[in-house]
Parts: C-alpha cells; structure tokens; sequence
C-alpha cells in the first residue's frame, strides 16, 4: 500500500520535472512565450525594476505563501531575520540561521535580496542597548563589517542605517544611543559597508519621508547631499512608505523621488503597505516610481494581509487566502502600461550629412543578429578578491534572452554570480539571463554580478 503510494508520487514527481523541464526548453527556443508582462516580478523586470516582498523565514514552509512568493516577486527583504537583534543576539556571537534560509530560499529561485538592516535603534539585542559612547560605536561597526563580510556578494542592497531622523517639525536627527555617539555615526556605517561589501549598493532608508514638503523628508534629503558632497559612499535612499490615515499618500510624493534622485542616487520603495488596500493609490506609487528612471524597485512589507504587520489594516496585495485583490489588478496594470524611458533631451544635431558616396562593398549577407546588447563591467577590487558589476543593455531591439562573456585575467576566478546563470569559473566565462531577466526592452539595461578571488583588471564583456 505504502509503496504504491510512494511509486504515484514518485511518478508525479517526475511527470511534473519532465513537463517543467519541457517548458523551460521551450522557454528557450520560443522567445515570448515567457510569463513577462503577468507576474508583478516580471513586469518589473521588463522596465528594468524589480517588485521585491517582505519575507518571514517561519513562513517558507507555507506552501500558499511561497506560491505567491516565487511566482509574483524576483527581490525579497528578510521581515526581521537581519535586524540586530536577529543576527548578533550576543555580543560577538552572530546568528545567520534564519536570514540564510531566506537568502537561500532567494538566490535558489533567482531572486535579488535587499538586506535590512545594518544600524537601528529599534531591534536592538539587550547587550547593545545597555552600550554607550565609544564601546557603542565600535560595537555597532564591527556589527556592520561582520554582517556585510557574511554577505559579501549576496546583497544587492543594504539598508545601512533605518530611521535616524525624528519625526515632526524638527528636522534634527532622532536621539538614540547610536546618535549620542556623535553625529557622524551615519557615515561611519556606510563606510564600514562600502569596505566589507563593494559590491552592494548602500542605502538609508526611513519612513514619513514621502511628502517633499515634510521637515522630515528635507532632513533626509539634505544629509544625501552632503553626502554625495563629501564622498561618504551612499547609492540609494529607501523610502518605506507605509501609508495610512495618519500619513497618507500625497501627491507630491512623485516629487520627493525625482528630488532624490536628482542628487545621484537610486530610490527604492522598500516598506510598501495602504491602509484598506485602496487601488487607485497602489496605482499611483507604481506610477510615479515608473515616472522616475531612478527608482528602480518597489517592496511591498508583506504577502497577503495575513503576514502584514498590520494585518488589521488590510493593506497588501493579496487576501488572506492568497487571491490577488484590486489592489494587485491595478499594480500589475501600471506595471505593464508605464516606464518607458524618457526621449533624450538633447537637440538633433544639425551638421549636414556627409557627402562622401556610399561604400561600394556589398552589404553583409548575414542578417544582423537580432536582439543585440552592448555589456560594461565595473569591478572593485580589494586585495584578493573583487566583485564585479555588469549592465546589459539592449540594441534598438528588445532581448528575449542574452548571453556575454567576459574573460578573466590568469589567476582570477570567479567563485559565486548573482541575476545571471553561468559556465566557467575561469579564463573565458559565458554568463546567460536568468528567468527574470530575460526579458530587456529596447535601450533598457539590467545588471547581474559576480565575485571572485584574484585581481580581476579591466575587464570588458562581450554580448554573444
Ligand atoms: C517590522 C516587522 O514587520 C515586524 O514583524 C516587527 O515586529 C517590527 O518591525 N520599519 C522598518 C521595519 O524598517 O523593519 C519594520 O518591520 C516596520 C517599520
């Protein structure tokens, strides 16, 4: 009886990796029968974003939970599993176990993972709470070398440092142990993460910073200037963006991303949750992220709204149950409608064409190959090792997949790739699309990476 059973599923097993082995085959030969264009993730992707979600480790073994996770989202944020608390529950004593199954729970399904968070006054082990003055500092940026080191090469974005401005007129930075260490404190840690991870992008991240007139929102805005004034290295700013009756969505939201970006760096929206769910506000943050080419993700703080923080609030894109609501309809909706990347502002120029007669050789009698792609690389380098960054970007025709070599000096090897599948470790390595980059629009750009041991150079890639 038993073995009956055994053998039906089994066989179940089987029939299923043969269908599911069947459909990526076809996947591969039939360039649009892809799922772009129907998943939030995938619709992200093709605007060169991702659509990213809250993930609680204690949830994976809910089957209806990771459905919807590995279907709709290509970026996850562990819920809680990075704090401080989590990671570092002794002093010295680091804790991985919970964070490392949503990391690997992530890259096993390609999805990127936005890391949070590195310094907080909230989520604070007891030891580091009862902490003052310089024994604070130095333990909260030896906490941040540690984490960062861990994930070298795993994180495509860290939040460095949650919430440290007050919220009301003030505009003054929110007291708090870490902040009466001295003001500096927010730059100490993004130096301490820009030296153990090269390859992450560095972001602050913080919440009522939505609406462009807030002091709130200037504070934060004004400290990124100096920053990017000063070279404290700083890529991106979080926007958490949990709104409610309290703090509502306003329309000047859209300005608040483009100002921010307008100093140089990324702009996500990490904490995305809507009090009621309403879809024409969902609809509304999707737009103005897509309204702005530097805002090139979006998280929502949870699944269905029974995983919500404040699930009494109803305020995902899914019911309890798991069914998609409004919310989601006009989510995907402005996904799939919007994002187009602006013309260029620049005038035509006006230098008469050549005269010189056309060349009289023939032209090429291949056709040219279609979806061509241009790749950079950039690498940073520490001693023994780098990581490097590559962006792919279309020809004038859009990619159903792409592929680019790059070739690594002797003695270089790369030992681990993220957003992109690979072959070789050394000399020439081919690096392909995964699922959810496959699809790259005309003239947009995605990047994948890769780490390494060695000195890598000046490497270049080749689009194959
Ligand atoms: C919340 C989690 O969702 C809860 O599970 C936990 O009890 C408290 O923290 N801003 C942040 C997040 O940066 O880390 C918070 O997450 C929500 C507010």
């Amino acid at each position: 009886m038993r073995n009956a059973k055994w053998r039906a599923a089994t066989k179940a097993a089987l029939a299923l990796t043969g269908a599911a082995a069947l459909a990526a085959s076809m996947a591969m030969f039939l360039p649009g029968t892809a799922s772009a264009g129907t998943t939030l993730g995938a619709s992200a992707a093709e605007k060169g974003r991702y659509f990213g979600a809250a993930v609680a480790a204690n949830r994976l073994s809910d089957g209806a939970y990771t459905t919807i996770l590995n279907r709709e989202f290509n970026s996850v944020t562990p819920e809680n599993e990075m704090k401080i608390d989590a990671t570092e529950p002794q002093q010295g004593q680091f804790n991985f176990t919970n964070a490392d199954r949503i990391v690997n729970h992530a890259r096993s399904q390609g999805m990127s993972v936005r890391g949070h968070t590195l310094a907080w006054h909230s989520q604070q082990p007891g030891w580091m709470q009862n902490m003052s003055g310089s024994a604070l500092r130095q333990a909260m940026l030896n906490h941040v070398t540690q984490v960062a080191t861990y994930y070298r090469g795993k994180i495509a974005a860290w939040d460095v440092v949650n919430e440290a401005f007050a919220d009301g007129s003030s505009g003054a930075r929110r007291d708090s142990n870490l902040q009466r260490t001295g003001n500096d404190w927010i730059e100490a840690a993004f130096r301490a993460a820009r030296a153990a991870d090269p390859g992450a992008k560095l972001c602050y991240n913080d919440y009522n910073t939505d609406n462009w007139t807030h002091a709130k929102t200037q504070a934060v805005y004004n400290m990124v200037r100096d920053f990017k004034s000063r070279g404290v290295p700083i890529d991106c700013v979080g926007l958490q963006s949990h709104f409610n009756n309290d703090s509502p969505y306003v329309s000047n939201y859209r300005t608040t991303l483009s100002s921010f970006a307008a100093l140089g760096v990324d702009v996500q929206i990490t904490e995305l949750d809507i009090q009621n769910a309403p879809a024409n506000t969902y609809r509304a943050v999707v737009e103005d992220c897509l309204a702005v080419p530097r805002c090139n993700g979006i998280t929502v703080w949870g699944i269905r709204d029974s995983d919500s923080w404040r699930s009494e609030q109803s305020p995902l894109l899914f019911t309890s149950g798991g069914a998609k609501k409004a919310a989601y309809d006009a989510v995907l909706a402005a996904l799939n409608a919007g994002g187009t990347t602006p013309p260029p502002t620049t005038a035509p120029p006006t230098t008469p064409p050549p005269t010189t007669a056309p060349p009289t050789t023939p032209p090429p009698t291949t056709p040219p190959p279609t979806g061509s792609c241009t790749a950079t690389v950039s690498v940073n380098q520490w001693p023994g090792g780098f990581v490097a960054n590559v962006r792919v970007t279309a020809g004038s025709s859009a990619l159903n997949s792409w592929a680019t070599t790059i070739t690594l000096p002797s003695g270089a090897a790369v030992t681990n790739a993220w957003s992109a599948n690979r072959s070789g470790n050394s000399g020439t390595v081919r690096f392909t699309n995964v699922d959810y980059n496959s699809q790259v629009g005309a003239g947009q750009t995605i990047e994948f990476g890769f780490q390494g041991t060695g000195t890598a150079g000046n490497l270049s890639a080749t689009c194959a």
